[in-house]
């Protein structure tokens, strides 16, 4: 955290990650531009070693369903991560959302903020219903029960409405919430902590442990919610989460619960 000016910049700094992530065995590369940080890990999937990447500014950053992820210079966190996995593929459900949630915990522990930041099903990372955060993830399966997952986290950290004039979707960032700049050293360090610290703890017993918590954080539990999946639409109460990352759906006008492994969810707005 510094002072108030926006025209502060502190690039990312790769020796200052090295010693402030507590392990040392990842192999942590920053660059000024990428076409995208998931696109670069991408053709090291199926590596053992743990890597991060990291990018000041990415030309085809990219989110859920290939929509695109706005990344100016030096303002965000744009990162990937690849993480193996002595695990079938088919144990993996829940990984994303327990990445989500791992984020969500360390931004409401590392800032003060306005209001907490809350998980939307899946993956939105959202405050006071803007989306502050977005988690990608890809996994490939490989022979003799193992898994690769190439996690990418988008952070808006530092962007002012000037760095982002059109949006498709309302959006804020830790600047425009807390009035400072923030050291995005700090934030990727933190954050990568933590998140080791949840993939093991992942990967020993899946997603039941972060089930509790999860309740803690969900922005849609008892709203009235829409969910999409392909061309079809739900319309229902969100009733949480079952113990494999499903969504509980539900459904309006019939005494039924729907599940959703998948999906996109939006709360309907009350007319009053
Ligand atoms: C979403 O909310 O749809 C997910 C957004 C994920 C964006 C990040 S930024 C770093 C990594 N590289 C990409 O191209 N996308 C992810």
């Amino acid at each position: 955290m510094s002072n108030q000016k926006s025209e502060l910049l502190v690039l990312l700094d790769n020796h200052k990650l090295q010693q402030l992530i507590n392990e040392k065995s990842i192999l942590i590369e920053v660059f000024e531009s990428l076409d995208s940080t998931q696109d670069y890990l991408k053709t090291f999937l199926g590596d053992k070693k743990i890597r991060l990447c990291l990018t000041e500014h990415q030309t085809k950053g990219r989110g859920r369903f290939d929509r695109e992820w706005h990344a100016p210079f030096g303002k965000n966190v744009y990162l990937s991560l690849l993480y193996s996995f002595n695990q079938n593929i088919s144990k993996l459900g829940g990984l994303s959302l327990m990445i989500g949630l791992s984020l969500c915990k360390t931004l409401n522990t590392l800032y003060t903020l306005p209001h907490p930041i809350l998980m939307k099903w899946p993956n939105d990372l959202m405050c006071d219903h803007k989306k502050i955060a977005g988690i990608l993830v890809e996994v490939k399966a490989e022979a003799h029960s193992i898994s690769h997952a190439n996690i990418g986290i988008g952070v808006n950290v530092n962007m002012l409405d000037d760095d982002k004039k059109i949006t498709s979707q309302q959006w804020t960032s830790l600047q425009k919430l807390t009035g400072q700049y923030h050291d995005r050293n700090n934030l990727v360090a933190e954050l990568i902590n933590h998140l080791i610290t949840d993939l093991n703890i992942f990967s020993q017993q899946g997603f039941k442990p972060f089930l509790k918590e999860w309740n803690n954080y969900d922005l849609l539990f008892n709203k009235s919610i829409t969910v999409k999946m392909g061309e079809y639409e739900f319309n229902g109460i969100a009733k949480g989460l079952n113990e494999q990352g499903h969504l509980l759906l539900k459904l309006n006008g019939i005494d039924e619960i729907k599940t959703f492994s998948s999906g996109d969810a939006t709360i309907v707005k009350k007319n009053n």
